[in-house]
């Protein structure tokens, strides 16, 4: 018997807020046609005054524990990715722990930018299999909105607000690739690009900062490292693209999820796409797919998935997992 990190439940939450391309028309020089055929974006949810990372989170986590029929109580551990936590401390997730009245186990943030929600699923697997913890809560949620330079053409009109979260179970496997849960992981980091997408703020500063990127830079990183990532993690299992039902990757840009679906091998009916209707929601992005592409009745269980994605750092990785 083999020990697996099983998803028991998912579920997400997005702020009511939808701002349309055409709304960046009237304080910016741009366009929807210009963001619709740059990115794949159409539309984006943003937080309410006042509504925070662990607010959305929250929300995200209550729908992932009813999908899975569980109390908080019955979880050993929460690992919040996400790279805008309410305060510089203490960590977001200990604040979802509260919210959801849970007193018992350990809560922490996990900060890997866009690849955070990849960085903390192989966290959480590494727990389970190792018999660590029985059930852990992995939520990616952001308020990106916060820290957009709203003068900067080039990087506000392509992110959004949302959270998404799965609970992972241990259960027992046969040990091979028909298993049901996390069967490989694939991370990496390179700090030396870390001009090409950071924060201008933090503590050094005594301000948050906005984010600024070089978009054209990050977008060929992206295409070349998030093939590779994904062949490795399939490759460790004697797979490949053709076996995958669905690509799920990081919703950042739909020309970067085509590129990479197309030298994987992998047919766009066969990759779950939201990106239309969030923008990059960074660390919140892929459980997001997940939950809306469960909802849509696209990802059915028994479905092999590969998760991918890129962030800040640079950080990236993928996960392959049996749904
Ligand atoms: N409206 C109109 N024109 C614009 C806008 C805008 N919103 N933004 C930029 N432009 C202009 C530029 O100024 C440039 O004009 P110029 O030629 O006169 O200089 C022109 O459009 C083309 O700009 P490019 O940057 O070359 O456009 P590109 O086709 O590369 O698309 C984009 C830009 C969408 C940012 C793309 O590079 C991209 O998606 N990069 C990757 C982003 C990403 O994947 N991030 C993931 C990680 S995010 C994270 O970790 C937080």
């Amino acid at each position: 018997m083999t020990r697996r990190a099983v998803v028991r439940g998912v579920g997400h939450y997005l702020p009511d807020r939808i701002v349309p391309n055409s709304e960046f028309v009237e304080s910016l020089d741009t366009s929807d046609e210009w963001i619709r055929s740059r990115s794949g974006i159409e539309r984006r949810h943003f937080a309410a005054e006042g509504q925070t990372t662990s607010d959305l989170a929250t929300r995200a986590a209550r729908a992932a524990l009813k999908d899975a029929g569980l109390q908080a109580d019955d979880l050993d551990t929460i690992i919040l990715a996400t790279s805008t936590a309410d305060l510089t401390f203490p960590s977001a997730a200990t604040m979802v722990q509260a919210a959801l009245g849970m007193q018992q186990g350990y809560a922490f943030d996990l900060q890997a930018v866009c690849a955070g929600f990849i960085f903390a699923l192989a966290n959480a697997n590494a727990l389970i299999v190792s018999g660590q913890a029985q059930r852990v809560l992995v939520i990616g949620a952001e308020t990106f909105s916060r820290i957009m330079d709203w003068e900067d053409r080039t990087t506000c009109v392509l992110f959004g607000d949302g959270a998404g979260a799965l609970v992972l179970e241990a259960q027992s496997g046969d040990g091979n690739n028909t298993d049901r849960g996390i069967l490989a992981v694939d991370l990496h980091s390179d700090g030396r690009f870390k001009d090409l997408l950071f924060v201008d703020g933090g503590v050094s500063t005594g301000t948050s900062g906005y984010l600024r990127m070089q978009g054209k830079e990050v977008f060929r990183h992206a295409v070349e490292k998030l093939a590779t990532t994904a062949e490795t993690a399939l490759a460790t299992l004697g797979l490949s693209g053709k076996d995958v039902d669905w690509i799920v990757p990081h919703q950042a840009n739909l020309r970067i999820i085509r590129a990479t679906a197309q030298k994987m091998g992998v047919p766009m009916d066969h990759v779950v796409v939201t990106v239309q209707d969030h923008g990059n929601t960074s660390a919140a992005s892929i459980p997001l797919a997940l939950s809306i592409s469960k909802e849509r009745g696209q990802i059915k269980q028994g479905d092999l998935l590969l998760l991918e994605a890129i962030g800040g750092g640079l950080t990236w990785g993928s996960v392959v997992l049996r749904w």
